[in-house]
């Protein structure tokens, strides 16, 4: 089973800037043959504030010869308050999410994998669905089957009891959450976006693949989280025994950061993390 896993795509219905870069991706994909496309956030700019970045996301994500299953980042459905007040996510955004893309958690049994995707962006938010996803991941856990895991951010970033990393990862009280249900299963794989960095290491005997942007990259906006700072996706390869994981760069693609644009894209005042456009 062949999965193709691209992230951070920040299509745009106001802004081209970064439009080459997404159809360069998009042509590489239609000249591809995976089992299934996993896309792990961001597909939309700003679709938490406007719709028409959703709707575009949908008409980007669809019409591959192979099923896309997508989770949603922050630039789809927000974030918690503790990390963006003026985006948090709620019924509105988690509603237009699933009418334009789709379900924002999902479970697959394929390949002889449970594959399982995550909103991350529930986390620490005290929605209603927070505390479902929990119970629903609880029992999706509950197999023999290997499991991966796919969701926008990452859970950490060099160590799972390190300290809360600000808008880069999962906060440290969810984040323990979901590593003590981890901690019973049978999950190998955990993949993610959002930093639009490419990283893969093992921890505990489970692979991180922190897939890159197809879009663009940070500059100095970003420190340094690790990992290579360069625009491509992930392709992995699952059999009976275990998955290899292994970064592409399609044709085409050109090396864009976004601090030129990024006031522009997300203007102070608007983004409390004006600083921060991942
Ligand atoms: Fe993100
Ligand atoms: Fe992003």
């Amino acid at each position: 089973m062949r999965i193709i896993q691209v992230s951070d795509t920040h299509v745009s219905a106001a802004h081209p800037f970064f439009d080459a870069n997404t159809a360069a991706v998009r042509a590489w994909l239609e000249t591809q043959n995976p089992d299934l496309i996993v896309h792990t956030g961001d597909v939309a700019m700003d679709g938490a504030a406007d719709i028409a970045d959703l709707a575009l996301a949908a008409r980007w994500t669809h019409g591959f010869a192979a099923p896309v299953l997508s989770v949603p980042g922050n630039h789809d459905v927000g974030d918690t308050a503790a990390i963006k007040p003026t985006q948090a996510v709620d019924d509105a955004r988690l509603a237009a999410w699933r009418a334009h893309i789709g379900p924002d958690r999902w479970l697959v049994d394929q390949g002889g994998w449970r594959l399982i995707g995550l909103n991350a962006m529930l986390f620490a938010t005290g929605h209603v669905e927070e505390e479902r996803q929990f119970e629903w991941l609880a029992e999706a856990l509950r197999t023999t089957a290997p499991v991966a895991l796919f969701q926008h951010k990452p859970l950490f970033i060099d160590h799972p009891d390190e300290g809360p990393r600000g808008y880069w990862s999962v906060l440290p009280a969810p984040r323990r959450r979901i590593m003590d249900l981890l901690a019973g299963a049978n999950v190998r794989l955990i993949c993610s976006g959002h930093l639009h960095i490419h990283r893969q290491f093992s921890f505990g005997g489970i692979d991180h693949v922190w897939a890159p942007s197809t879009a663009f990259v940070c500059g100095e906006s970003q420190e340094d989280l690790g990992g290579a700072r360069r625009l491509g996706a992930m392709i992995h390869d699952f059999t009976a025994d275990g998955v290899t994981s292994h970064f592409v760069r399609p044709d085409g693609l050109e090396d864009l950061t976004i601090e030129p644009v990024q006031q522009i894209i997300y203007p102070s005042g608007v983004d409390t993390n004006p600083d921060r456009a991942a």
